[in-house]
């Protein structure tokens, strides 16, 4: 039997439900970094000054009601620690202690990789908020601001999710490291994020939902990696984390939804693809911010080998995805997989050892997914009587990580000249007209009920609340 989970303690300064007033060293140690974190939230979050939004804050990480709705002022939202159900008996899954009991502790010589893991997971956290501080301003409605700001709060959460691991279980150097998140900035010349997805600015709102969907998938897969790690507590964090990722996504697929489901609308109304002058987005100006994020978050899931991941795995620090639903030796010493190289100055495979590969395996899974969304948007059209198509571009178009950094390729998988690419890329990825486009649909509707013209309203509201309802009081 599992044991019920600790519910959250709301009466301390920092919500947890790990029982922190029981470690006081290392609740001074949080209480004096959360000063520097509201500095950093007041300064690089939420640029659009609000009395208070209708949020959601995790309250539990039961099965049942582990959120609670209501409207917060956003400096006093309530970052907590929450870790999901300890499960006692669980054991290691994969690599070379698999079946012995998960770690409670950092075993020593895995100390410099698990932590490397848990700083480049926290340093996407407080970046995604840092691009995304400026979208209120112009959100298209009131809905749709509240998710914004929902996924803002959340990504500040899962900082302080890392944080909490770097500080409990990584001494000295943790707490550095924690201080150091705060530091780095998104786009920061002197001290930029860690990984460059983070550091492209989402100055629009068909961005953020492109980021969304894409980027923060990327993460979901980074989370689901991380979630089988033999060190528990990752495992855990990462699990409750999940959870709120899954309303992120949710953000970006209906948001694209709706903005594909608008253009259709004036496509067919106008009888024309170009809908830019009628307060539309064209759809291959949709097609374009499609190839640009996609492009940019398979990035994320790094070269094609790695020799570093193949230690992690054999380490029991990072799994694969649903690593308990694979059918081999969860070991893989054996196996062999074959992963994009350019073989002759073409696109082709090369085979290599399975361990080896584990970031092919990662990124395959993560395309697949992606392919859902995209067959998603196309039944929009296809419903509305559309002949046109969106589309994942080529693995190999417009890649600065991996095998095909040092090529260019159409979004079909040509391979181009250098200087061809140049000359044609502006077909393919957003140009600064098409941004510039985009940027001027972008006013701000700001009335309860009320809808930009350039997306269509959602199905429904949040939390059985109808559309118009007051999710957001601007100050
Ligand atoms: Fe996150
Ligand atoms: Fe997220």
């Amino acid at each position: 039997m599992t044991p019920l989970p600790a519910p959250a303690d709301y009466s301390e300064k920092i919500p947890n439900n790990v029982d922190l007033h029981e470690d006081r060293r290392l609740q001074r140690a949080l209480e004096s970094w959360q000063p520097n974190f509201l500095t950093w939230w007041e300064s690089m979050g939420p640029t659009l000054p609000t009395e208070d939004v209708y949020l959601r804050t995790a309250v539990n990480v039961g099965r049942e009601g582990w959120a609670h709705f209501g409207h917060v002022a956003m400096r006093d939202y309530r970052w907590g620690i929450f870790l999901a159900e300890r499960d006692r008996d669980r054991r290691i899954a994969f690599g070379q202690h698999r079946g012995e009991p998960v770690w409670q502790k950092v075993p020593g010589e895995y100390r410099a990789d698990l932590r490397r893991l848990i700083v480049i997971q926290g340093d996407t956290e407080p970046a995604s908020v840092e691009q995304q501080r400026n979208l209120g301003a112009t959100a298209p409605s009131l809905y749709d601001m509240r998710n914004l700001f929902q996924v803002n709060v959340e990504e500040g959460r899962h900082l302080w999710a890392m944080v909490y691991l770097l500080h409990a279980y990584f001494g000295r150097e943790g707490r550095e490291e924690a201080e150091e998140l705060l530091h780095r900035n998104s786009g920061s010349e002197e001290s930029p994020r860690i990984l460059g997805a983070f550091n492209e600015e989402t100055p629009d709102w068909l961005s953020f939902f492109m980021f969304t969907y894409f980027t923060d998938r990327d993460g979901k897969y980074q989370l689901g990696t991380l979630k089988e790690s033999a060190f528990d507590p990752l495992s855990r964090t990462c699990e409750f984390m999940l959870k709120e990722e899954s309303h992120h996504m949710f953000v970006g697929t209906t948001g694209v939804d709706r903005v594909v489901e608008r253009t259709a609308q004036l496509m067919l109304e106008h009888d024309t693809d170009d809908v830019g002058g009628l307060g539309g987005i064209p759809l291959n100006v949709i097609q374009k911010y499609l190839n640009f994020h996609y492009s940019v978050s398979l990035d994320l899931f790094g070269s094609e080998t790695s020799t570093n991941v193949a230690n992690y795995f054999t380490a029991g620090l990072k799994g694969r995805w649903s690593e308990e639903r694979r059918r081999d030796d969860h070991r893989l010493t054996d196996d062999s997989i074959m992963v994009d190289a350019v073989v002759d100055g073409r696109i082709g495979q090369t085979e290599v050892s399975a361990l080896v590969g584990l970031n092919s395996d990662l990124r395959r899974e993560y395309i697949r997914d992606c392919q859902n969304g995209v067959n998603r948007w196309n039944r929009i059209l296809e419903e509305a009587g559309l002949p046109q198509r969106l589309r994942l571009p080529h693995t190999a178009f417009n890649r600065r990580v991996g095998a095909f950094s040092g090529i260019e390729v159409t979004p079909e998988g040509e391979v181009l000249p250098a200087e061809e690419w140049e000359r044609r890329k502006g077909a393919w990825l957003p140009t600064d007209v098409d941004k510039t486009h985009v940027r001027s649909l972008m006013r701000p509707v700001h009335e309860r009920g009320k809808i930009a013209a350039w997306i269509a309203p959602p199905r429904q509201g949040i939390n059985g609340k109808p559309f118009d309802y007051d999710y957001v009081h601007l100050a």
